[in-house]
């Protein structure tokens, strides 16, 4: 039996800033999709239209893939799309795509407006490439210029982690708040985000983030094998 489920397909984006740029990268990755494919499907406004755009090629060519969504918003627009989805657990990327806030010249990356940090890092570190699909505004010369690094933190941890953040140079340290609802950002492991500033990130930065206990994942992303595709 199947479910009446057109209330899944009202969760789309009410605006989409620099959409023509952003289709036109959604299109172009579209291509690359081969039968067979396992993706890793990111989060954020241009994987939601790549989304699209790989569901048109897969329709018209009647092939299949298998996606692993990062969030549970690209998860239902996946079921809405009719693209298969795996987890981690039973399939490896072939590849991934997903978006990002900032990259700068290294290609070092500011991710998790959307706050789905952790498993986008997860499919970036199990895909042999993943391609950062940007619009022109994401590039920065320098990393905090325009977004703060958003730090997921198990909620009971969040004075501990805010002192030790600001022991290793992190400074303007905000949590970030939900947008209807009451109250802090819940992320979908349950925990809370704090949004940071670093004047100077190194390429230790992203390791001394990570090894503070009660530090789920952060939002920057040093070092991965990506390509920048705008
Ligand atoms: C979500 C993300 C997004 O990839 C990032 O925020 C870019 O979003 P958009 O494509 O909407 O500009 O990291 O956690």
């Amino acid at each position: 039996m199947n479910w009446d489920n057109s209330i899944l397909s009202k969760i789309t984006f009410d605006h989409i800033s620099n959409i023509e740029e952003k289709q036109k990268v959604a299109n172009k990755i579209s291509e690359k999709v081969k039968d067979g494919d396992v993706i890793g499907f990111g989060s954020g406004t241009t994987s939601y239209l790549t989304a699209i755009a790989i569901a048109k090629k897969v329709q018209k060519e009647k092939i299949k893939i298998t996606a692993i969504p990062t969030s549970y918003e690209i998860k239902i627009l996946c079921s809405n799309l009719e693209i298969p989805t795996a987890s981690l657990l039973e399939k490896k990327p072939d590849w991934s795509f997903d978006g990002a806030d900032e990259v700068d010249n290294n290609n070092w990356l500011i991710k998790g407006r959307g706050a789905a940090m952790f498993k986008e890092k997860m499919n970036i570190a199990n895909s042999p490439i993943t391609y950062i699909l940007i619009d022109k505004s994401k590039k920065v010369d320098k990393l905090c210029k325009n977004y703060k690094i958003p730090v997921e933190v198990y909620p009971e941890a969040l004075n501990y982690v805010k002192s030790e953040l600001l022991k290793i140079g992190a400074s303007d340290i905000t949590i970030r708040k939900a947008i209807n609802k009451d109250g802090p950002i819940i992320t979908e492991n349950g925990n809370i985000i704090l949004d940071i500033k670093f004047a100077n990130i190194t390429n230790n930065t992203e390791k001394q983030i990570k090894s503070l206990v009660g530090v789920i994942e952060s939002g920057l992303f040093i070092g991965y094998n990506v390509e920048i595709v705008e």
